[in-house]
């Protein structure tokens, strides 16, 4: 069974659809772990509730982002994961961590990268006057909001739409993918070619979905 670390600072709706789909047997992975950097995080609850093991690691305790970024990957391999997931995780890595988990370090951003890295993402597609706004779950390197693309899904974005309706449809599409995401990883499918994710050795039209929400 494919072992996995999920690392969050917040609400934790990515983990809970995690263990939704775990419960559901829709996802053939064993959480072993869920990590925050803020003791009051939800996601803790969450995790609590479905019995999972928690621990926080403050980055406030810590002189500089290299001395927390090792002790979150010490305590992060105790658990010997096949696969590390930043679900909501507001912390940016060092080179060396994510090297060290290179090719199963897995993000979620809220926006089609490469557009619209960073924050306020919502609000700027919006502004820029796209026509499509969505997700992208991406194998993590160095560079911010960058790396090997698995899965992108896109909603129209519509007349009256707001940062936060946006925000509201964009969840429904974070919480129907990553765990998708996830799963083909698990089911070992996925390959990285130079900077691009292949799914059964090809680049496939299911790596970019569009819902009609
Ligand atoms: C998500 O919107 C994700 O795209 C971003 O952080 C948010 C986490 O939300 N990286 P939640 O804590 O899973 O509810």
């Amino acid at each position: 069974m494919t072992k996995a670390v999920i690392l969050i600072s917040g609400s934790g709706s990515n983990l809970q659809a995690f263990i939704d789909s775990v419960a559901a047997g829709e996802l053939p992975v064993s959480i072993e772990l869920v990590i925050s950097n803020n003791a009051d995080a939800y996601g803790l609850q969450r995790a609590r509730l479905a019995g999972i093991a928690t621990d926080y690691i403050d980055h406030r305790n810590f002189a500089s982002r290299a001395e927390f970024d090792q002790a979150m990957m010490d305590r992060i391999d105790l658990a010997e994961p096949d696969i590390v997931i930043l679900a909501g995780f507001m912390r940016i890595f060092t080179a060396e961590f994510v090297e060290h988990y290179s090719e199963r370090l897995v993000n979620i951003h809220p926006s089609l990268l490469p557009k619209f890295p960073g924050t306020n993402t919502h609000r700027r597609a919006i502004d820029a006057a796209e026509k499509w706004h969505g997700v992208t779950i991406h194998f993590v390197v160095p560079e911010v909001d960058a790396g090997p693309i698995i899965l992108q899904g896109r909603i129209p974005i519509r007349h009256n739409d707001t940062p936060e309706s946006l925000q509201q449809r964009i969840h429904r599409v974070e919480h129907r993918l990553y765990p998708l995401a996830v799963k083909w990883f698990a089911e070992k499918r996925l390959s990285v070619q130079v900077d691009k994710v292949l799914l059964d050795g090809e680049r496939s039209d299911m790596q970019l979905q569009s819902f009609d929400l």
